[in-house]
């Protein structure tokens, strides 16, 4: 009997055969080097395979995955990947995504345990917190939609002050970091519209984005609205 590894190995044989049919010289070609044009920081989720829903081939796209597309300012793995892509592949795009149904998402909505990995869905938990007044009063689904878009809009942010991107941006290189949000419902990409192309325009492009996710009726919008980023310009 296959064993169910070893399916994989005979999947991966006939792959590598019929690429070469099709495309005569594509390895050879790939392993001069890569060129990709994109980056893409993504959940691990199995359902949310970069190349495959981009239709992209091998060589197109660098990616990163951790669970829950979480960006935090001192993961040496995260900032190595996209300090990588912007220095040396010189990526033009960087896209931060995530989807609906992420359990990441829905364990820090609902405070439930899963082990070790709850320290680092702390960073989510944080997120539900702060924007509290703009997801509490949705209905249970909706509050774990929003909460997924809104850790895309942080986590663009946390990519668009990383040093990298900074000085990325100082010596003029062109490179955009934007936030997608995947359905696994439809397989369909949705633009969070929350690109970030320079440094001048993170605050309000970040705040723009945020208040796309309104107060209850009831409750009047802050004057100093509620994250990091607006401490930023002072008020
Ligand atoms: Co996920």
């Amino acid at each position: 009997m296959i064993s169910d590894t070893q399916i994989l190995l005979d999947h991966n044989r006939a792959w590598a055969a019929r690429m070469e049919r099709e495309r005569p010289g594509f390895f050879t070609g790939l392993m001069a080097q890569q060129k990709p044009r994109y980056m893409w920081i993504g959940c691990s989720d199995s359902r949310v395979p970069a190349n495959e829903i981009t239709g992209l081939d091998p060589g197109e796209i660098f990616v990163h995955r951790n669970v829950a597309n979480v960006v935090v300012h001192s993961d040496l793995n995260a900032l190595s990947t996209i300090q990588f892509a912007v220095e040396h592949l010189k990526v033009e795009h960087i896209m931060v995504v995530g989807h609906y149904g992420c359990a990441g998402v829905r364990a820090a909505l609902q405070g439930l345990r899963i082990g070790l990995a709850d320290n680092w869905l702390r960073h989510i938990s944080d997120l539900k917190l702060r924007h509290r007044k703009r997801i509490d009063h949705l209905p249970t689904e909706a509050q774990e939609n929003a909460l997924c878009e809104i850790n895309v809009i942080e986590q663009v942010g946390n990519v668009a002050l990383s040093t990298v991107m900074q000085d990325a941006w100082d010596r003029g290189q062109k490179v955009t970091v934007h936030g997608w949000v995947y359905g696994l419902r439809d397989g369909l990409l949705k633009d969070l519209d929350v690109s970030m192309a320079g440094p001048d325009t993170i605050v309000d492009t970040f705040r723009a984005a945020i208040k796309r996710y309104p107060y209850a009726g009831s409750i009047p919008e802050p004057q100093s609205p509620d994250s990091v980023f607006d401490t930023l310009d002072g008020d």
